[in-house]
């Protein structure tokens, strides 16, 4: 049986960059699950479906095909043939993801996406219903978050960094109306199960989180 790694959290929290050191020194496949979102939110947001239609949703998914596959060690997606991956990351998608990750037809299709490849590979999967809903059986659950201010600031960095100009006030009120979205929305809400660990990385290195991660594992293993 494969060995399955869950880790979920709010978004800012570090999970995608956790997630792909742990896989790395464990040789696991890492899956990020936000991307595959967003790829279905690239799908509608290119076909020019409104946001707040959620029948037109529910329809228009069922043709969009996606898929993952690995180019250097880093996860592509696929979406109905094309290589989207370098998209995924746009402002305009996260938003459409925000909304569009909340419709039961999107979770369905995505979810058995997700649980195929976790019964197939030993995976460090990440997501915001990893632990609860995807993978209920995984070996180990981590629920990994920071303060707002810190997710703020981690951002904020990143931002000045590529030179463009931001507010940290905005950047923390735009993470907490997310965080209030992920954790109120009817189905799959982000929460932490019940037998997953709590790991706070406020105060934390990259790399305490990531030997905190391994730590668990080796302990369950
Ligand atoms: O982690 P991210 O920002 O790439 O995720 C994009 C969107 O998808 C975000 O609004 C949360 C949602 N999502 C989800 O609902 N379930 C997951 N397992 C992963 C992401």
């Amino acid at each position: 049986m494969p060995t399955n790694i869950a880790i979920d959290g709010p978004a800012g929290a570090g999970k995608s960059t956790i997630a792909k050191r742990v896989a790395k020194e464990l040789s696991f496949i890492y899956v990020d699950t936000g991307a595959m979102y967003r790829a279905m939110a690239l799908y509608l947001l290119k076909h020019e479906i409104p946001m707040e239609d959620a029948e037109a949703i529910a329809e228009s998914c069922q043709d969009a095909s996606i898929s993952i596959r690995y180019k250097n060690g880093e996860q592509q997606v696929i979406l109905n043939g094309e290589n989207v991956t370098a998209l995924l990351r746009a402002e305009e998608v996260g938003n459409m993801a925000s909304v569009s990750s909340a419709n039961p037809s999107v979770r369905k299709k995505l979810v058995s996406l997700q649980q195929e490849l976790a019964a197939s590979a030993d995976v460090v999967m990440d997501g915001r219903d990893i632990g609860t809903v995807v993978l209920p059986d995984a070996n180990v659950k981590i629920y990994l978050t920071a303060s707002s201010r810190t997710r703020a600031m981690r951002r904020y960095q990143e931002l000045q960094q590529k030179g463009e100009t931001c507010d940290l006030d905005a950047i923390e009120a735009d993470i907490k109306e997310r965080d209030y979205r992920d954790m109120h929305r009817e189905i799959s809400p982000l929460r932490q199960a019940e037998d997953a660990v709590l790991v706070d990385s406020s105060e934390m290195t990259i790399q305490e989180v990531c030997d905190a991660i391994i730590a668990v594992y080796e302990e369950k293993k």
